[in-house]
């Protein structure tokens, strides 16, 4: 399995959700969160800003999914949330490990079909 953590600009988790819908996915967890990337937080650089980073709202997506989904998964993602402006966010992959439904025991692959 992989986890998708997909940070992404507040304003587009409904075409986000979507598209994700679209392709069958629907178990996902969206937490608010702060961060900065290669513009630490600034669209323009400008005097004094260079000794601080400023962090910015976006949206941490994390949808678990079997390995052979992920690539879709993520390029649903890069689809729905691209505006082409800087801060449109970034998508990581990750292994993971096993996953378990607490209600049955299910575990592995069962615990996220
Ligand atoms: N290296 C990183 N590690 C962890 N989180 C990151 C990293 N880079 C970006 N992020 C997260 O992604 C969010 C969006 O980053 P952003 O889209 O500005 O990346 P960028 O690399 O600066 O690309 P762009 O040039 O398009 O702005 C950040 O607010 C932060 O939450
Ligand atoms: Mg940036």
């Amino acid at each position: 399995m992989t986890k998708v953590e997909a940070l992404i600009r507040p304003q587009r988790l409904d075409e986000v959700k979507a598209a994700l819908n679209d392709i069958g996915i629907y178990g996902m967890t969206v937490t608010e969160v702060r961060g900065a990337g290669k513009q630490k937080g600034f669209t323009q650089h400008y005097r004094g800003a260079e000794y601080t980073v400023n962090l910015l709202q976006k949206l941490k997506l994390e949808i678990v999914v079997p390995d052979d989904q992920a690539r879709q998964v993520a390029e649903a993602i890069v689809q729905a949330a691209r505006t082409g402006e800087i801060g449109d966010g970034k998508i990581f992959l990750t292994p993971v490990a096993d996953a378990i439904r607490i209600r049955t025991g299910d575990e592995g692959e069962s615990a996220i079909l």
